[in-house]
């Protein structure tokens, strides 16, 4: 999984320390750009607890199927109709946009997420090798094709503020991942901030 799987698992440790504090209250988790539904894998065995996942691939999410309830969706326009959720929970989608559609992200978020709700936000750092400076290396074919904007700790900090979260706490989650053709283990570095939105 090229190292990718630490960041997801330390996400869900997060998740289920929130919801045990809930105390049986929350119970629904929001996956946005799911994908094929791995973080919801690292919380299968929570009891009680929903994890709905928000996509927009259709194949990504014939998979997610599986594991979690799915909605084929945008989560730059989606939101919850008839009810409220208290968890959000993003992992390595938002990096595909500039900045100025982050800061739409946050304040979309913001908008439908409860008082008192969290966001748990990973993204890839500047610094990991496979998406960053080794990126032509790892990924020629995606290189080619796509532009990521990767953001540091501080920025993400700022744009979520400026959308009205708090920042509760943040880390940089470490792995190492194998990448093809050279199959040379590179660096990884992922970002993870709890966001808070007050209660007033
Ligand atoms: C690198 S994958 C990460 C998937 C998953 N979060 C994980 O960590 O395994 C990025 C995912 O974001 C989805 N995505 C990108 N933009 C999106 C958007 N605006 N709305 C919903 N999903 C989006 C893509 O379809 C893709 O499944």
């Amino acid at each position: 999984m090229g190292g990718r799987l630490e960041p997801l698992r330390r996400v869900a440790q997060v998740a289920e320390a929130l919801l045990c504090r809930a105390h049986g209250g929350w119970t629904t988790v929001v996956d946005l750009g799911c994908g094929t539904g791995l973080f919801a894998q690292f919380l299968a065995n929570v009891p009680g607890l929903r994890v709905v996942g928000v996509d927009l691939s259709e194949g990504h999410l014939q998979v997610a199927r599986r594991h979690m309830e799915v909605i084929k969706a945008s989560y730059l326009d989606w939101e919850p109709d008839d009810w409220t959720p208290d968890v959000a929970v993003h992992n390595n989608s938002i990096e595909d946009y500039e900045d100025s559609v982050k800061l739409y992200f946050f304040k979309h978020v913001f908008r439908w997420l409860a008082p008192g709700g969290y966001l748990l936000f990973q993204a890839y750092s500047p610094r990991d090798e496979p998406m960053g400076p080794c990126i032509s290396e790892c990924s020629p074919d995606f290189a080619s094709k796509h532009t990521i904007f990767l953001c540091d700790t501080e920025r993400y900090a700022e744009l979520a503020r400026d959308a009205g979260f708090e920042m509760i706490s943040s880390e940089l989650i470490h792995s190492k991942g194998r990448y093809p053709p050279s199959e040379k283990t590179y660096q990884r570095e992922f970002i993870f901030i709890v966001f808070w939105k007050p209660l007033t």
